[in-house]
């Protein structure tokens, strides 16, 4: 990502709003009660994707505030909000995760999609979540491992030697390890919220997986499909793998990588990447697409 842009600009794209399968969601509503929620914090709410995903779950009367750093992201979720008709129900404000502008036992659901990956010390904004959650509420995390994904197997990816394969995963651990180090957050955090949610003295922790995968395959039909090619092909012409070469070289360091090794681990994913792309266009690329994304809950104890 550019310097110049706010946070996530390059996963904000139309690929997004196919993350979730709606039946998935009512079921996520009914086994999480949902619909008995009056008012819901979306921390760290982006332009408002997982917010949106959520409201058909949620009762016509509840209202949702979202909460984000960058003043851009609140101005267009709420834009986006009223475009959706939800401008009466869903609101967003600027706010800090790490201290989050409410008072103590506010709201009946606390929850966030993929930004733990983004801060320095996740427990401690699990704890700011559950502060600002109401005694007997609900904190809802969903956060992914984004290491497993890599592990993914393709068409392309199927056919190459162990080693390559290896060093992909490697540079992307050494990577992950390093924005970590940098306080930027670790991108596979979601193996390790239960734990978390656990230790801060939520009850009733649940971990499920979220049933959405990413497949590609020829002729590429549909939206989902189109939407997740046109972002593979604007990163391929923008040369961002995760994260453009600059941001990847810190993070490289940072995490314990050799100067001397980079550019060999970089190009070879370049020519990776830019082989998926060309049978892309050939119309040969298939792959399931897995992501691992965790929906992790946790209840905060209702009193002494
Ligand atoms: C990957 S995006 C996720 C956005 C949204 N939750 C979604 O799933 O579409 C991460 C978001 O977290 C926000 N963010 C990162 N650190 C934050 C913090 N300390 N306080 C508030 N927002 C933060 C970023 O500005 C960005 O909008």
């Amino acid at each position: 990502m550019a310097t110049d842009q706010p946070h996530s600009a390059d996963y904000f794209g139309e690929a997004r709003d196919y993350w979730w399968n709606s039946d998935f969601i009512e079921l996520m509503g009914r086994r999480l009660d949902l619909g008995a929620a009056g008012r819901v914090l979306d921390v760290g709410a982006g332009i408002g994707h997982w917010g949106r995903a959520l409201a058909p779950a949620l009762s016509a009367s509840a209202r949702l505030v979202g909460v984000d750093r960058e003043d851009t992201w609140v101005a267009e979720a709420t834009r986006r909000a009223e475009r959706a008709g939800l401008a009466e129900r869903f609101t967003y404000q600027r706010g800090d995760a790490t201290a989050l502008p409410f008072a103590s036992e506010t709201f009946d659901v606390v929850t966030c999609q993929t930004v733990l990956i983004h801060v320095p010390d996740p427990a401690h904004v699990l704890g700011e979540m559950l502060r600002v959650c109401k005694p007997g509420g609900l904190v809802l995390a969903v956060e992914p491992n984004n290491l497993a994904n890599v592990a993914v197997q393709s068409s392309l990816s199927a056919q190459l030697p162990s080693h390559a394969l290896v060093d992909t995963w490697r540079f992307h651990l050494v990577c992950q390890r390093g924005k970590q180090a940098l306080g930027l957050g670790f991108n596979s955090v979601g193996d390790l919220v239960p734990g978390m949610l656990a230790a801060l003295g939520a009850q009733d922790v649940r971990v499920y997986i979220g049933d959405r995968a990413s497949p590609l395959f020829p002729p590429y039909a549909g939206r989902e499909q189109a939407a997740e090619v046109a972002q593979f092909m604007d990163f391929v012409k923008r040369e961002v793998w995760a994260w453009d070469h600059e941001e990847t070289l810190r993070y490289f360091l940072a995490g314990g990588g050799a100067e001397a090794e980079f550019t060999t681990l970089w190009d070879g994913i370049g020519a990776q990447e830019r082989a998926v792309a060309d049978a892309i266009r050939a119309g040969t690329y298939a792959t399931a697409g897995g992501c691992l994304s965790y929906l992790v809950s946790g209840r905060k104890p209702a009193g002494p």
